[in-house]
């Protein structure tokens, strides 16, 4: 008990770290819902390789966590183990000033506004995508989608033209991408720790012939005649300052261009998948979405982006490591712990979402989402910063999708949840029929 009467930790399944990993590493939902059931709002898990974990659900705890400060709420240590992928000064990984300053010069080109300028490239490559896949038979979109939005972020956000290069950093990419989602390299990978992994020749060795191509490409960017005019990220970044007018270096533009990728790959193609394999299974819902896309209007599908996100986040929960204690509710949790607003459980309140496991658009109709109930992008200052252009990459992927093509699922059953590294996937890959 603290001083005023708070007790230190929620309480907790009594299982041991091990089981909890286990239980945790393949069904991670069910754990949390049981937890929820039994414990409330506030509970502490214990999983292999991560500190203590509070989870948290009640929005009031979600706010004081988004925006309560940074320097005692540290995010970049939870992803420590990127580290060797994403380079020292990713994003991802900086806590307090440093973080500040990195995420200052990248706000600009992401603010939400600029999306639109990418509309048009990122409805001509989903459009050419969508016109390869086979009609009749079933087939599975989830690599579809990888394949649209890594393509996405190589000409929109590394703003790198069709050519050689492009197809060489695309296979690259993919491989190193490829690692991050194989279950068993994840596990070597964790088992060796960041530091040890950086010295395994052959993840040394795709590491090296990513970069060089990076570095090749923001070399003949910085000297492009046109680089003022230019609407690509990297371009952006090329012209960002720092705070005392100095340029970013090299190191910084290629350790944010692979966070960008690494962050916003897998997870909006993941995002995709879902809508596609929800709104198969409601197709009135489909069909309402049709009919509003082929008559122009983009509120029904603003609404279906949003609720996706809502019913299956792509990603379970946020974490922020403290390096202080804090109050929180009424906890009092001490240095070391690390607390996690749980965007699975808070995104199922039936306070907030009656019905909550329904997949209902018509909830977003009238009301926008809420700031503390609906974080499937996280919050504060370490809310994810391509969550716009991913929102709107959603809108016009799933509007080429439904204006050119009919879909039914191939399979009777809804698709149920699959951890595939840090994301939840659907089980069989979004399977369906295209007509
Ligand atoms: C549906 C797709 C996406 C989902 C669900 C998602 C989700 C998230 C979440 C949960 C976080 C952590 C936020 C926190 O700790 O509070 C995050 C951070 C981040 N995301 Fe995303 N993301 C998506 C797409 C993207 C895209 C497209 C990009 C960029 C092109 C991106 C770039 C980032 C970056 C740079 C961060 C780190 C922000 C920081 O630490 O300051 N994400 N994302």
């Amino acid at each position: 008990m603290s001083q005023n009467g708070a007790t230190a930790l929620p309480p907790g399944p009594r299982m041991s770290r091990a089981v909890q990993t286990a239980i945790w590493s393949r069904q991670a939902q069910w754990l949390l819902r049981q937890c929820r059931a039994r414990f409330g709002d506030a509970f502490t898990i214990r999983i292999a390789y991560e500190d203590t974990w509070v989870m948290l659900s009640d929005p009031e705890a979600i706010k004081q966590v988004f925006t309560g400060n940074p320097e005692v709420l540290h995010a970049g240590e939870a992803n420590r183990i990127l580290g060797p992928v994403v380079g020292s000064n990713s994003l991802l990984l900086l806590d307090e000033a440093a973080h500040l300053e990195q995420r200052k010069l990248l706000l600009p080109p992401f603010h939400g506004k600029r999306m639109m300028r990418y509309g048009e490239l990122m409805a001509e490559i989903a459009g050419a995508e969508i016109e390869r896949w086979p009609l009749g038979d079933p087939y599975r979109l989830r690599p579809r989608m990888q394949a649209i939005t890594l393509e996405i972020i190589l000409r929109a956000v590394f703003g790198v033209e069709e050519g050689e290069r492009h197809d060489e950093l695309k296979r690259e990419l993919r491989s190193l991408l490829d690692m991050g989602t194989d279950p068993r390299r994840v596990i070597f990978l964790l088992a060796l720790g960041p530091e040890r992994v950086r010295r395994v020749g052959s993840f040394r060795r795709d590491i090296e012939r990513v970069d060089r191509l990076i570095y090749e490409e923001i070399r003949d960017r910085r000297r492009a005649s046109d680089l003022d005019k230019r609407e690509d990220i990297l371009s952006l970044m090329l012209q960002a300052k720092h705070e005392d007018g100095s340029p970013m270096t090299d190191l910084e533009l290629r350790d944010q261009l692979v966070t960008l990728l690494v962050a916003g790959h897998e997870t909006t193609a993941t995002a995709l998948s879902w809508a596609i394999e929800r709104l198969t299974r409601h197709p009135e819902k489909l069909d309402r979405l049709t009919d509003e896309v082929r008559a122009g209007e983009d509120r029904y599908l603003k609404a279906v982006v949003i609720e996706t996100l809502r019913l299956r986040p792509v990603i379970v929960l946020v974490a922020r490591r403290l390096t202080e204690p804090m109050e929180i509710g009424r906890w009092s949790l001490p240095a070391g712990v690390t607390v996690a607003p749980c965007i699975y459980l808070v995104h199922r309140r039936p306070d907030i979402y009656p019905e909550p496991d329904r997949f209902l658009p018509e909830r977003f109709l009238e009301k926008p989402p809420g700031t503390y109930t609906w974080i499937p992008f996280g919050g504060g200052v370490r809310r994810c910063l391509g969550g716009p252009f991913a929102q709107y990459e959603m809108e016009v992927v799933l509007r080429e999708l439904v204006s050119r093509r009919r879909l039914r699922p191939a399979r009777q059953r809804p698709e149920r949840v699959f951890r595939r590294g840090i994301t939840e996937t659907p089980r069989h890959n979004a399977e369906v029929v295209l007509a």
